[in-house]
């Protein structure tokens, strides 16, 4: 088994473009467990089912097939999708069903890699708690909220701001509160909060914990 880097945090905290970033600065594997509840979600609307039916939902999530391109699917970046996975990720038999394809991931990296970075909500405290390091990225709600109008809008998706920032407010909730797998960081997580911080800094945050903890370097 290689070595394991958990990066949670809620929504638009920075952690999608960190995870990036520190796999390819050791060469590793990288899997978005988001796109996974997003899969989900966005096969139960295509059905013509409601995300909350957890009936339904569980259906999908032993249907999926993660290998078979669906998580660079488009439809899976709109706001929809993401409302539609926080439905889905509160039921338990969903979570189970995505548990062994994740765990397979970070035991056996795709491509050979020395290692993987998993990213999501429940990678230190559920899926990988044995992970060589864990950081939990967050921010403000406001500041996230912010992030996230600018990337929808950079992608040329018309939003409003009050309604991002209601929206990243009731999937905060959901996630937080759900009885499973609920949003907190690990007793053992780096807790890195990006409010203030641009992409570099993060970045140098995060690779300097790392290092401390695994003796790792960034590839030359
Ligand atoms: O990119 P963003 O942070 O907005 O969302 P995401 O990471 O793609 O996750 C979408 C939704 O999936 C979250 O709001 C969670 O409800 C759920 N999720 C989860 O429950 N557990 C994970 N490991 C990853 C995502």
């Amino acid at each position: 088994m290689g070595l394991v880097i958990a990066i949670d945090g809620p929504a638009a905290s920075g952690k999608g473009t960190l995870s990036k970033r520190v796999a390819a600065a050791y060469g590793f594997a990288h899997l978005d467990t988001g796109a996974l509840y997003r899969a989900v979600g966005v096969s139960v609307i295509r059905a013509g089912g409601d995300p909350a039916d957890a009936e339904a939902a569980t259906r999908a999530a032993l249907d999926l097939h993660p290998e078979d391109g669906i998580l660079s699917d488009p439809a899976l970046r709109t706001d929809e999708a993401a409302q539609a996975a926080s439905k889905v990720a509160v039921v338990p038999a969903v979570r189970e069903a995505l548990l062994a394809f994740q765990r397979r991931f970070a035991e056996m990296p795709p491509g050979g890699a020395p290692g993987s970075v998993l990213d999501g909500r429940d990678i230190g405290t559920v899926v990988c708690p044995s992970a060589d390091a864990k950081l939990f990225v967050t921010a403000s709600v406001e500041v996230r909220a912010d992030r996230r109008l600018k990337e929808l809008r950079e992608r040329g998706i018309p939003a409003i701001p009050s309604d991002v920032l209601e929206d990243m407010k009731a999937r905060d909730a959901r996630d937080s509160q759900r009885a499973v797998a609920p949003l907190r960081p690990a007793a053992d997580a780096f807790v890195l909060d990006t409010s203030a911080l641009n992409a570099d800094q993060a970045f140098d945050a995060a690779i300097a914990f790392i290092g401390s903890k695994t003796g790792l370097g960034p590839k030359a």
